[in-house]
């Protein structure tokens, strides 16, 4: 699998955001923001038809300038006319914002870039948020999935995410955005569930976008479903083709000193941090981020049957250590459907963050029935929550195991599998990561 093909995965699947307030400077006034702007963008329009996965990148994304304090972002399908379309048409398989340096020289001819990743770039150097995965992985800033519409993103006052403080932009470089985009097109597909698992049967793909030959044990995930891929429809439907548009909206204020900057910490379950000797610098860690994971399904089992929403669990577990200080300001995980619950333990056992999904019940857009629209998320008290330089946090996800889901990683291994009630497994099953987000804020709480 190749970097560029994981870097866009890891956009996918499973998140949490955590926004952790670290910087020790002293006195910061608690005054609220009494100006936000808040402004919709509309990315470049794609053309999707029934059964097709758009997976769009734009460079140099509409994004508010100046140096400035996000507060949030937000975002939605619309059609050309501007009306919000449901999930099961159009399903949001993941969006990311991601900020990049851009060299001052390069012609600005954002439509010649190709549609894909193309960090690591000597002319577009990726900005990644704090962490904690390797390189470009899972390095964006903003972004969600299904849960979008039904989730809260604000940030509290006095909080914020900073961007485009020129200080931190280098001489001869611009500060730009790029979003990346997900769509799977879900009308009149056989098996809806089947497609937003990318399973490669339905796809009818058995090479990587690459053209390289999958391994047979590859039966679903991102490899599977790539640009202009298509999904089984039924029968004899028709569809015609239309054109869609990523709706965002970006809340944010002008920056000045009464705003405490937060930094942005994505966590992922499939992480697997390696300790290496940094000599003097002591332990060094490194991150290996799949983005997504496969579980076996219990299907079969019999046993705990009598209490169906218990009877069978998968629950993922990773230990990340953090090497820095700070104060969480929100918190909130991204899980695909069949998601129980992804939780952030600290090292003593306490829960730093626990977030839920919430599924649809209805026709209307925002509440689909079956799918996951929406994510609880964390506000704890400022002050409240702290986590400390050194400690080994625990990131937890759970989902239900009995139906069957798409495999993904060929090489992918289950790490601590302990799954509850679950004997015997069966049936490989996919799941998605976890990513859990802090964003630091620098502030009047911490002390020295
Ligand atoms: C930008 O690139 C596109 C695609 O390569 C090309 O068609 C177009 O003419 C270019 N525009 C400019 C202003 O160079
Ligand atoms: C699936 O792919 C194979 C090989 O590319 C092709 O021969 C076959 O017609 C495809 N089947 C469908 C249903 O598209
Ligand atoms: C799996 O469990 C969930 C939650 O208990 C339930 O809603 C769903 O119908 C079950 N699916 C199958 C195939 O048993
Ligand atoms: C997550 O869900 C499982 C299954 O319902 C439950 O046992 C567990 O307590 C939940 N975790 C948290 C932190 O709420
Ligand atoms: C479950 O059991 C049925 C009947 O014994 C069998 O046909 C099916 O293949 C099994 N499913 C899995 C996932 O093993």
């Amino acid at each position: 699998m190749s970097f560029v093909s994981q870097d866009c995965a890891l956009s996918l699947l499973a998140t949490i955001l955590l926004l952790l307030l670290t910087s020790q400077s002293s006195c910061a006034s608690k005054k609220t923001h009494t100006h936000v702007n808040s402004v919709d963008f509309l990315s470049q329009k794609f053309e999707v038809e029934p059964g097709h996965v758009a997976n769009m990148f734009y460079y140099d994304i509409e994004f508010p300038k100046g140096h400035i304090g996000i507060k949030s972002v937000k975002a939605e399908i619309v059609d050309e006319a501007g009306k919000s379309i449901p999930l099961y048409e159009a399903y949001v398989h993941h969006y990311i914002i991601t900020k990049y340096h851009q060299r001052k020289k390069v012609v600005q001819n954002t439509t010649a870039l190709p549609n894909r990743w193309i960090f690591p770039h000597k002319d577009y150097v990726l900005k990644r948020n704090s962490g904690m995965c390797q390189k470009e992985v899972i390095s964006h800033f903003f972004g969600l999935g299904s849960e979008s519409r039904g989730t809260r993103t604000e940030i509290p006052d006095p909080y914020a995410i900073e961007v485009g403080n020129p200080k931190e932009i280098p001489q001869g470089f611009e500060e730009k955005w790029m979003i990346n985009i997900q769509i799977i097109d879900l009308r009149g597909v056989k098996d809806e569930k089947g497609c937003m698992d990318c399973r490669c049967n339905l796809y009818n793909v058995t090479h990587n976008e690459e053209g390289l030959p999958l391994p047979p044990t590859y039966k679903g995930g991102f490899l599977c479903c790539y640009h202009n891929t298509k999904c089984q429809l039924k029968e004899g439907f028709e569809g015609a083709k239309r054109s869609l548009h990523l709706k965002y909206t970006v809340k944010w204020v002008e920056w000045d000193h009464s705003v405490l900057p937060l930094e942005v910490y994505v966590f992922d379950v499939t992480d697997s941090v390696q300790v290496s000797s940094n000599g003097e610098k002591g332990p060094r860690f490194n991150h290996n981020c799949l983005v997504e994971y496969e579980i076996e399904s219990c299907n079969n089992i019999t046993t705990h049957k009598d209490d169906d929403d218990d009877g069978c669990l998968h629950v993922k577990k990773t230990r990340i250590p953090f090497e820095n200080d700070g104060y969480v300001i929100y918190g909130g995980a991204h899980l695909h459907f069949g998601g129980v619950n992804a939780t952030l333990y600290g090292q003593d056992g306490r829960v730093i963050c626990s977030s839920k999904p919430e599924y649809g019940t209805g026709e209307e857009v925002g509440n689909e029935k079956g799918f996951l629209v929406g994510m609880t998320t964390c506000y704890p008290n400022p002050g409240s929550v702290k986590v400390v330089d050194g400690e080994t946090l625990t990131l937890e996800s759970v989902y239900v195991g009995n139906t069957s889901r798409t495999g993904l990683m060929n090489d992918f291994t289950l790490l601590d599998l302990d799954a509850i009630g679950c004997k015997s497994l069966q049936d490989k099953r996919g799941l998605f990561n976890l990513f859990l987000s802090t964003a630091r804020v620098t502030s009047g709480f911490l002390t020295g």
